[in-house]
């Protein structure tokens, strides 16, 4: 994936990003050293304490960044208004309803924009090799993105998702 958002982006002089639930930036971090030198990032996320500290981060003189609280459940569209060249998002899509993924999914194409969404997670889960305390760890996990799916009103109810997990 990242090495495709590269090759996208290889040959411009500047890209204008939009990070979608950014908490402490890390998909800044992975990514903007795959992009062209001058970069301006909106990072956004309904966490202020997150945000703050993401906006924060030591960066290069020509990465300029934004911080934008929005409440993505509500203002998805708001938070793509402006300059966009690339949309991205990192642990967030798991956790998400049908409905905003289809609202993502329009309001992306209709903006003709490419998004970079890493580490999706659809509560499947095979480890190599072999631990006997593997499903222990894989139910905590599932449990604990249950707990969080909640918040987005229930990504994977109804998605025809296999779980690994109790639920
Ligand atoms: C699992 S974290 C991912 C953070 C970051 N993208 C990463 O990969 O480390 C999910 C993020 O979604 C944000 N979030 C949850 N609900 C939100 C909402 N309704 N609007 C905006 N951001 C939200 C949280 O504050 C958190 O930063």
């Amino acid at each position: 994936m990242l090495d495709a958002a590269a090759a996208w982006a290889a040959g411009k002089d500047s890209i204008a990003v939009v990070d979608l639930a950014c908490g402490l930036g890390s998909t800044l971090r992975s990514v903007s050293g795959r992009l062209p030198r001058r970069q301006s990032w909106r990072l956004v996320d309904n966490d202020l304490s997150l945000l703050a500290r993401a906006a924060d981060l030591a960066r290069p003189p020509d990465l300029s960044v934004m911080p934008i609280p929005v409440d993505l459940a509500r203002d998805l569209e708001a938070a793509l208004d402006g300059p966009v060249d690339l949309i991205t998002t990192s642990a967030l899509l798991d956790l998400v309803s049908h409905d905003w993924l289809d609202r993502l999914v329009t309001e992306t194409a209709a903006r003709r924009l490419p998004i970079y969404a890493a580490l999706s997670y659809d509560g499947l889960a095979t480890l190599d090799p072999v631990d006997p305390m593997d499903s222990a760890v894989i139910d905590a996990v599932n449990v604990a993105s249950a707990r969080r799916q909640g918040f987005w009103a229930g990504a994977w109810a109804g998605s025809g998702c296999r779980r690994a997990g109790p639920f």
